[in-house]
């Protein structure tokens, strides 16, 4: 047996399952495709672009300066689509600015004992209470929670960014720069054997590409869910390009909108050889992941001490109801992915599949610093963030342990940054599923 192999993995029958239940999609669309639209479009997507335009969730901190740890960034894209505009230090809310981690006191506590830490070792001076907790604290980040590579938010080059300033649309960003990430992500990535290519472009034949999938089908549910999630974010990325295409360009005036074509030439089932259409199935599995996490977390927020400071007593209290109220909504949708069927064979072998699966997302997360094109890459380290952080909830023992009776243990921590990209993640998936039904109307109306 190959370490590829189905062998090593577990859960596999409850994958199939799970299979038949979003396969319908595109060829007759199932009522659970539906299900998924309807509660979307209409149930949370207004709520949550409400949530997401509030001062905490609309400023992201993030490092785009970071060198691409792989290779040479030279491509600098001059390009001014690209570009992001940092907020001056006056527009940032000094609540946001001056407590990151300012919705707890233990997770306060944390931060002085991390700011301690970075001075030097374990200062003496602190309690001896203290100190064990900046220990935990260490632990607790080298420990296997994390599924992304953590960005210094306290480095000089980390700024805040306003997401609504600075919507990701399209740039103009492609070539063989943009083509390379993809590729590398896909190629390096995602548990792929040696001998087969995957089909990412047009070009390759129709046999290479059964045979993809032929080895695809072969996986464990785990590697192959792995592949579905980046092939889900890569789709999204693509719906809100070609939602806001760059329509026309003139000196007086650039507007953006739809684009039909571009949409078709990416997720036409004839036109794409019936990619198009798996790619979008990818993207419901995806948005299928993240809703599971955020149902799960619910706990985390409902902590009475939990706040989405911004120093605004009211707004702040209004916004956590309103969260509340998503997250609320979130929990009573039917058709929950069941992330039991994940990792839950043989314990030994599980874990290490685990650590696979964590050790390539957080590649991925770092690949995202060779973005040559800025805009893309806020967008790209704000939703792999997002999705790690997702991963991250869904298979943390600490929250596991509690669940469900108990609520998660306070040893479960999310800082501000991985809230922030997990809600915008969100709801840049829950767009692109509202795209969807704009494009069919479109569609209809072409032929
Ligand atoms: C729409 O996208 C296609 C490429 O897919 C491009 O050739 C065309 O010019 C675009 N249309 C507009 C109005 O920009
Ligand atoms: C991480 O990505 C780099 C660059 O693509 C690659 O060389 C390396 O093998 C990858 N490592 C893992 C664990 O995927």
């Amino acid at each position: 047996p190959t370490p590829e192999g189905p062998r090593l993995c577990a859960g596999r029958a409850a994958g199939q399952v799970y299979r038949r239940r979003v396969s319908g999609y595109l060829d007759d669309c199932t009522c659970d495709v539906e299900t998924i639209d309807k509660f979307n479009n209409y149930r949370l997507f207004p709520r949550l672009q409400k949530l997401l335009e509030s001062d905490y969730f609309r400023y992201y901190k993030v490092n785009l300066k970071k060198p691409c740890p792989f290779w040479n960034d030279i491509n600098q894209c001059g390009r001014r689509d690209c570009a992001v505009k940092p907020c001056h230090s006056d527009e940032v809310p000094d609540g946001i600015k001056s407590a990151s981690y300012k919705y707890s006191e233990e997770a306060n506590r944390i931060e002085e004992c991390e700011q301690a830490e970075r001075l030097g070792a374990v200062d003496e001076s602190l309690s001896e209470e203290t100190q064990k907790a900046v220990l935990q604290w260490t632990k607790h980040d080298d420990s296997s929670d994390s599924f992304c590579e953590i960005d210094d938010i306290q480095s000089p080059d980390a700024e805040y960014v306003d997401l609504l300033l600075n919507p990701e649309r399209y740039t103009g960003y492609k070539g063989p720069d943009a083509w390379r990430i993809w590729s590398v992500i896909y190629e390096e990535n995602c548990f792929k054997p040696q001998t087969i290519q995957r089909p990412l472009a047009s070009g390759q034949g129709k046999s290479k590409e059964n045979t993809f999938y032929n080895w695809l089908e072969g996986l464990c549910v785990e590697k192959r869910a792995f592949y579905r999630l980046i092939s889900g974010l890569h789709a999204s990325i693509n719906v809100h390009l070609s939602a806001r295409y760059l329509l026309q360009d003139t000196w007086l005036e650039k507007k953006w909108g739809h684009n039909v074509t571009e949409f078709q030439q990416r997720f036409d089932g004839i036109l794409t050889e019936g990619e198009g259409p798996r790619r979008l199935k990818n993207l419901y599995f995806l948005y299928l992941i993240e809703l599971r996490a955020l149902s799960k977390v619910l706990p985390f927020f409902e902590r009475p001490d939990f706040q989405l400071f911004t120093g605004n007593k009211v707004q702040d209290a209004e916004n956590k109801a309103l969260l509340l109220e998503i997250l609320h909504e979130i929990k009573s949708f039917p058709l929950h992915f069941d992330e039991n069927s994940f990792f839950a064979g043989d314990k030994n072998e599980a874990h290490k599949l685990k650590e696979d699966f964590r050790l390539h997302f957080r590649n991925i997360s770092r690949i995202m610093d060779c973005v040559g094109c800025f805009k893309c890459r806020l967008w790209g380290k704000l939703q792999t963030q997002g999705l790690g952080t997702a991963l991250k909830i869904l298979f943390s023992e600490k929250l596991i342990a509690n669940m469900p009776e108990s609520g998660p243990s306070y040893e479960f921590q999310l800082t501000r940054q991985e809230i922030v990209s997990l809600f915008n993640a969100f709801g840049r998936i829950s767009t692109s599923v509202r795209e969807l039904e704009n494009f069919r109307h479109l569609l209809q109306n072409v032929h």
